[in-house]
Protein backbone atom coordinates (compact mmCIF):
# COMPACT_ATOMS: atom_id res chain seq x y z
CA UNK A 1 0.00 0.00 0.00
CA UNK A 2 1.34 3.51 -0.32
CA UNK A 3 2.56 5.29 2.48
CA UNK A 4 0.05 8.11 3.50
CA UNK A 5 1.32 11.05 5.09
CA UNK A 6 0.50 10.93 8.80
CA UNK A 7 -2.11 14.03 9.96
CA UNK A 8 -0.47 16.65 12.03
CA UNK A 9 -2.39 16.57 15.47
CA UNK A 10 -1.67 19.57 17.86
CA UNK A 11 -2.82 18.30 21.36
CA UNK A 12 -3.73 20.91 23.94
CA UNK A 13 -3.99 20.08 27.46
CA UNK A 14 -3.56 21.79 31.21
CA UNK A 15 -2.92 19.38 33.45
CA UNK A 16 -1.18 15.89 33.70
CA UNK A 17 -1.85 15.39 30.05
CA UNK A 18 -2.71 11.43 30.37
CA UNK A 19 -4.76 11.43 27.56
CA UNK A 20 -2.19 13.23 25.32
CA UNK A 21 0.40 10.45 26.30
CA UNK A 22 -2.04 7.92 25.40
CA UNK A 23 -2.22 9.75 22.37
CA UNK A 24 1.63 9.74 21.63
CA UNK A 25 1.96 6.35 22.53
CA UNK A 26 -0.50 5.40 19.73
CA UNK A 27 1.25 7.50 17.40
CA UNK A 28 4.28 5.42 17.76
CA UNK A 29 2.89 2.79 15.90
CA UNK A 30 3.23 2.69 11.97
CA UNK A 31 -0.18 2.35 10.76
CA UNK A 32 -1.53 5.35 13.43
CA UNK A 33 -2.86 7.34 10.84
CA UNK A 34 -1.57 10.92 12.81
CA UNK A 35 1.24 12.29 14.48
CA UNK A 36 1.63 14.56 17.35
CA UNK A 37 2.93 17.48 15.89
CA UNK A 38 2.64 19.98 19.31
CA UNK A 39 1.49 19.83 22.73
CA UNK A 40 0.38 23.35 23.88
CA UNK A 41 -0.73 24.65 27.45
CA UNK A 42 -2.36 27.11 29.06
CA UNK A 43 -0.47 26.34 31.75
CA UNK A 44 3.56 26.30 31.59
CA UNK A 45 3.94 24.23 34.61
CA UNK A 46 1.58 21.26 33.41
CA UNK A 47 3.55 18.17 33.83
CA UNK A 48 2.01 16.94 30.32
CA UNK A 49 4.34 19.41 28.84
CA UNK A 50 7.37 18.16 30.45
CA UNK A 51 6.22 14.80 29.65
CA UNK A 52 5.83 15.83 26.07
CA UNK A 53 8.93 17.43 25.93
CA UNK A 54 11.27 14.44 27.30
CA UNK A 55 9.49 12.50 24.35
CA UNK A 56 11.02 14.54 21.86
CA UNK A 57 7.67 16.45 20.99
CA UNK A 58 7.57 20.17 20.24
CA UNK A 59 5.79 22.17 23.16
CA UNK A 60 4.44 25.34 23.76
CA UNK A 61 3.30 27.28 26.85
CA UNK A 62 1.19 30.87 26.87
CA UNK A 63 -0.38 31.52 30.08
CA UNK A 64 -3.67 34.04 29.24
CA UNK A 65 -2.82 36.19 31.87
CA UNK A 66 -3.34 39.63 31.45
CA UNK A 67 -3.89 39.46 28.17
CA UNK A 68 -7.24 39.68 26.25
CA UNK A 69 -8.33 36.17 25.05
CA UNK A 70 -8.26 37.02 21.70
CA UNK A 71 -4.13 37.53 21.69
CA UNK A 72 -4.00 34.68 24.08
CA UNK A 73 -5.61 32.60 22.00
CA UNK A 74 -3.51 33.73 18.56
CA UNK A 75 -0.62 33.25 19.94
CA UNK A 76 -1.89 29.73 20.32
CA UNK A 77 -3.24 29.09 17.09
CA UNK A 78 -0.27 30.59 15.57
CA UNK A 79 1.92 27.85 17.43
CA UNK A 80 -0.53 25.08 16.24
CA UNK A 81 -0.24 26.61 12.48
CA UNK A 82 3.83 27.01 12.47
CA UNK A 83 4.30 22.88 13.23
CA UNK A 84 1.92 22.54 10.93
CA UNK A 85 -1.24 21.37 13.16
CA UNK A 86 -4.30 19.94 10.55
CA UNK A 87 -6.22 18.70 13.46
CA UNK A 88 -6.35 19.75 17.61
CA UNK A 89 -6.82 17.40 20.37
CA UNK A 90 -7.73 18.99 23.47
CA UNK A 91 -7.14 16.47 26.35
CA UNK A 92 -7.93 18.12 29.59
CA UNK A 93 -7.89 21.46 27.91
CA UNK A 94 -9.49 23.47 30.51
CA UNK A 95 -10.76 26.84 28.64
CA UNK A 96 -13.83 27.37 26.61
CA UNK A 97 -12.39 28.11 23.04
CA UNK A 98 -13.84 31.40 21.54
CA UNK A 99 -16.22 31.28 18.76
CA UNK A 100 -13.45 32.63 16.35
CA UNK A 101 -10.97 30.03 17.28
CA UNK A 102 -13.57 27.42 16.71
CA UNK A 103 -14.66 28.75 13.28
CA UNK A 104 -10.84 29.25 12.03
CA UNK A 105 -10.53 25.58 13.04
CA UNK A 106 -13.62 24.59 11.38
CA UNK A 107 -14.16 20.51 12.09
CA UNK A 108 -11.10 19.65 13.00
CA UNK A 109 -10.66 19.96 16.69
CA UNK A 110 -11.75 17.09 18.65
CA UNK A 111 -11.57 16.41 22.60
CA UNK A 112 -12.55 13.55 25.05
CA UNK A 113 -15.07 13.83 27.87
CA UNK A 114 -15.93 12.25 31.00
CA UNK A 115 -19.43 11.20 30.61
CA UNK A 116 -21.90 9.59 28.11
CA UNK A 117 -22.77 13.01 26.50
CA UNK A 118 -25.26 14.50 25.91
CA UNK A 119 -25.17 13.49 29.81
CA UNK A 120 -23.49 15.70 31.82
CA UNK A 121 -21.96 18.28 30.33
CA UNK A 122 -19.19 20.48 32.58
CA UNK A 123 -17.53 19.45 35.82
CA UNK A 124 -17.93 16.56 37.87
CA UNK A 125 -19.44 14.20 36.23
CA UNK A 126 -18.99 11.36 37.97
CA UNK A 127 -20.18 12.48 41.18
CA UNK A 128 -23.51 13.58 39.25
CA UNK A 129 -23.91 10.03 37.70
CA UNK A 130 -23.25 8.45 40.98
CA UNK A 131 -25.81 10.90 42.25
CA UNK A 132 -28.58 10.37 39.74
CA UNK A 133 -28.38 6.43 40.39
CA UNK A 134 -27.15 5.90 36.80
CA UNK A 135 -25.98 2.34 36.00
CA UNK A 136 -23.35 3.00 33.63
CA UNK A 137 -20.63 6.00 33.32
CA UNK A 138 -18.14 6.80 30.57
CA UNK A 139 -16.83 8.85 28.18
CA UNK A 140 -17.01 10.61 24.87
CA UNK A 141 -15.25 11.58 22.11
CA UNK A 142 -16.96 15.02 20.14
CA UNK A 143 -15.96 16.91 17.91
CA UNK A 144 -15.77 20.84 19.46
CA UNK A 145 -18.24 23.63 18.87
CA UNK A 146 -18.26 26.87 20.27
CA UNK A 147 -20.99 25.52 23.06
CA UNK A 148 -19.75 23.28 25.70
CA UNK A 149 -18.95 19.34 25.09
CA UNK A 150 -22.41 19.86 22.95
CA UNK A 151 -20.73 19.08 19.16
CA UNK A 152 -21.37 15.50 17.20
CA UNK A 153 -19.75 12.89 19.49
CA UNK A 154 -17.99 10.59 17.41
CA UNK A 155 -17.53 7.45 19.39
CA UNK A 156 -17.94 6.43 23.44
CA UNK A 157 -16.85 3.93 25.86
CA UNK A 158 -19.38 2.90 28.97
CA UNK A 159 -17.97 1.76 32.58
CA UNK A 160 -20.02 0.19 34.71
CA UNK A 161 -20.81 1.83 38.31
CA UNK A 162 -20.31 -0.15 41.05
CA UNK A 163 -22.32 -0.73 44.16
CA UNK A 164 -20.78 2.06 46.82
CA UNK A 165 -18.80 3.55 43.86
CA UNK A 166 -16.89 6.68 44.49
CA UNK A 167 -16.48 9.74 41.65
CA UNK A 168 -12.62 8.66 42.59
CA UNK A 169 -13.02 5.18 41.93
CA UNK A 170 -15.09 5.51 39.20
CA UNK A 171 -12.87 7.95 36.97
CA UNK A 172 -9.88 6.18 38.07
CA UNK A 173 -11.87 2.96 35.66
CA UNK A 174 -13.59 5.75 33.28
CA UNK A 175 -9.59 7.15 32.58
CA UNK A 176 -8.13 3.28 31.48
CA UNK A 177 -11.49 3.58 29.08
CA UNK A 178 -10.19 7.54 27.34
CA UNK A 179 -6.93 5.98 26.98
CA UNK A 180 -8.21 3.28 24.74
CA UNK A 181 -11.12 5.07 23.27
CA UNK A 182 -9.52 8.64 22.24
CA UNK A 183 -6.79 7.20 19.92
CA UNK A 184 -8.95 4.81 18.91
CA UNK A 185 -11.24 7.16 17.11
CA UNK A 186 -8.92 10.38 16.36
CA UNK A 187 -7.27 7.79 13.99
CA UNK A 188 -10.80 6.56 12.81
CA UNK A 189 -11.81 10.09 12.18
CA UNK A 190 -8.54 10.85 10.48
CA UNK A 191 -8.97 7.90 8.20
CA UNK A 192 -12.84 8.88 7.48
CA UNK A 193 -11.53 12.27 6.78
CA UNK A 194 -8.84 11.48 4.37
CA UNK A 195 -10.53 9.10 2.56
CA UNK A 196 -13.80 10.22 2.30
CA UNK A 197 -14.75 14.01 1.51
CA UNK A 198 -18.65 13.79 2.94
CA UNK A 199 -17.04 13.05 5.98
CA UNK A 200 -14.77 16.03 5.83
CA UNK A 201 -17.92 18.19 4.38
CA UNK A 202 -20.03 16.84 7.28
CA UNK A 203 -18.05 17.62 10.08
CA UNK A 204 -16.99 20.85 8.50
CA UNK A 205 -20.72 21.52 8.66
CA UNK A 206 -22.09 20.15 12.02
CA UNK A 207 -19.03 21.85 13.50
CA UNK A 208 -20.96 25.04 13.12
CA UNK A 209 -23.46 25.83 15.95
CA UNK A 210 -27.15 24.64 15.48
CA UNK A 211 -26.72 23.00 12.19
CA UNK A 212 -27.99 19.27 12.01
CA UNK A 213 -27.97 16.86 8.51
CA UNK A 214 -31.06 16.12 6.65
CA UNK A 215 -31.66 14.41 3.50
CA UNK A 216 -32.97 16.32 0.27
CA UNK A 217 -33.48 13.52 -2.80
CA UNK A 218 -31.44 11.15 -1.32
CA UNK A 219 -28.45 13.65 -0.77
CA UNK A 220 -26.94 14.81 2.60
CA UNK A 221 -28.33 18.51 2.80
CA UNK A 222 -26.88 20.70 6.35
CA UNK A 223 -29.48 22.89 7.51
CA UNK A 224 -29.14 25.93 10.41
CA UNK A 225 -32.98 27.05 11.53
CA UNK A 226 -34.27 24.19 8.85
CA UNK A 227 -32.80 26.16 6.15
CA UNK A 228 -30.25 24.58 4.33
CA UNK A 229 -26.69 26.32 3.71
CA UNK A 230 -25.04 23.19 1.71
CA UNK A 231 -25.71 20.05 -0.18
CA UNK A 232 -23.92 17.37 -2.04
CA UNK A 233 -24.94 16.66 -5.09
CA UNK A 234 -24.53 13.38 -6.73
CA UNK A 235 -21.35 14.10 -8.89
CA UNK A 236 -18.76 14.45 -5.92
CA UNK A 237 -19.25 18.43 -5.50
CA UNK A 238 -20.78 20.14 -2.89
CA UNK A 239 -23.42 23.12 -3.59
CA UNK A 240 -22.77 26.01 -0.90
CA UNK A 241 -24.80 28.97 -0.18
CA UNK A 242 -22.64 32.73 -1.37
CA UNK A 243 -23.51 35.86 -2.09
CA UNK A 244 -24.82 35.01 -5.31
CA UNK A 245 -27.02 32.45 -4.47
CA UNK A 246 -24.92 28.73 -4.86
CA UNK A 247 -21.99 27.71 -5.57
CA UNK A 248 -20.26 24.37 -6.53
CA UNK A 249 -17.65 23.19 -5.32
CA UNK A 250 -15.62 20.02 -6.94
CA UNK A 251 -14.98 17.21 -4.33
CA UNK A 252 -13.22 15.18 -6.45
CA UNK A 253 -9.26 15.32 -7.44
CA UNK A 254 -7.03 17.34 -5.27
CA UNK A 255 -8.97 19.53 -2.70
CA UNK A 256 -8.71 22.99 -1.57
CA UNK A 257 -10.15 22.09 1.98
CA UNK A 258 -9.45 25.68 3.28
CA UNK A 259 -11.49 26.99 0.52
CA UNK A 260 -14.30 24.44 0.84
CA UNK A 261 -14.29 25.35 4.90
CA UNK A 262 -14.79 29.00 4.27
CA UNK A 263 -17.36 28.51 1.68
CA UNK A 264 -18.95 26.56 3.91
CA UNK A 265 -18.47 28.82 6.99
CA UNK A 266 -20.16 32.10 4.66
CA UNK A 267 -23.22 29.85 3.48
CA UNK A 268 -23.90 29.19 7.33
CA UNK A 269 -23.67 33.17 8.03
CA UNK A 270 -25.69 33.72 5.06
CA UNK A 271 -28.29 31.39 6.21
CA UNK A 272 -28.36 31.30 10.30
CA UNK A 273 -31.07 33.88 11.83
CA UNK A 274 -29.67 37.37 12.93
CA UNK A 275 -30.37 36.19 16.66
CA UNK A 276 -27.73 33.37 16.03
CA UNK A 277 -25.80 35.69 14.76
CA UNK A 278 -25.69 38.52 17.29
CA UNK A 279 -25.80 35.88 20.41
CA UNK A 280 -21.75 35.32 18.92
CA UNK A 281 -23.15 32.23 16.84
CA UNK A 282 -19.45 31.53 15.19
C1 LIG B 1 -9.95 13.53 31.51
O1 LIG B 1 -10.83 12.93 32.41
C2 LIG B 1 -10.70 14.02 30.31
O2 LIG B 1 -11.82 13.23 29.98
C3 LIG B 1 -11.16 15.38 30.73
O3 LIG B 1 -10.11 15.88 31.54
C4 LIG B 1 -9.35 14.81 32.06
C5 LIG B 1 -7.96 15.03 31.60
O4 LIG B 1 -7.06 14.09 32.11
N1 LIG B 1 -11.47 16.18 29.60
P1 LIG B 1 -5.61 13.99 31.48
O5 LIG B 1 -4.97 15.39 31.61
O6 LIG B 1 -5.74 13.56 30.07
O7 LIG B 1 -4.89 13.00 32.34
Amino acid sequence: MAERARRKVGVLISGRGSNMAALVEAARAADCPFEIAIVASDKPDAAGLAWASEQGIATFAQSPKGMPKAEYEARIDAALRSAGVELIALAGYMRLLSPAFVDRWGGRIVNIHPSLLPKYKGLDTHARAIAAGDAVAGCSVHLVTAELDAGTVLGQAEVTIEPGDTAEALAARVLVEEHRLYPRILAEFVRTMTDDPLARVRSLALGLPETSESNEDGQPSFTVADTPFARMTGDSALKVRSDDGWQTLSLAGDIDWTLVGDAIARGWELTAPPALLEAGGR
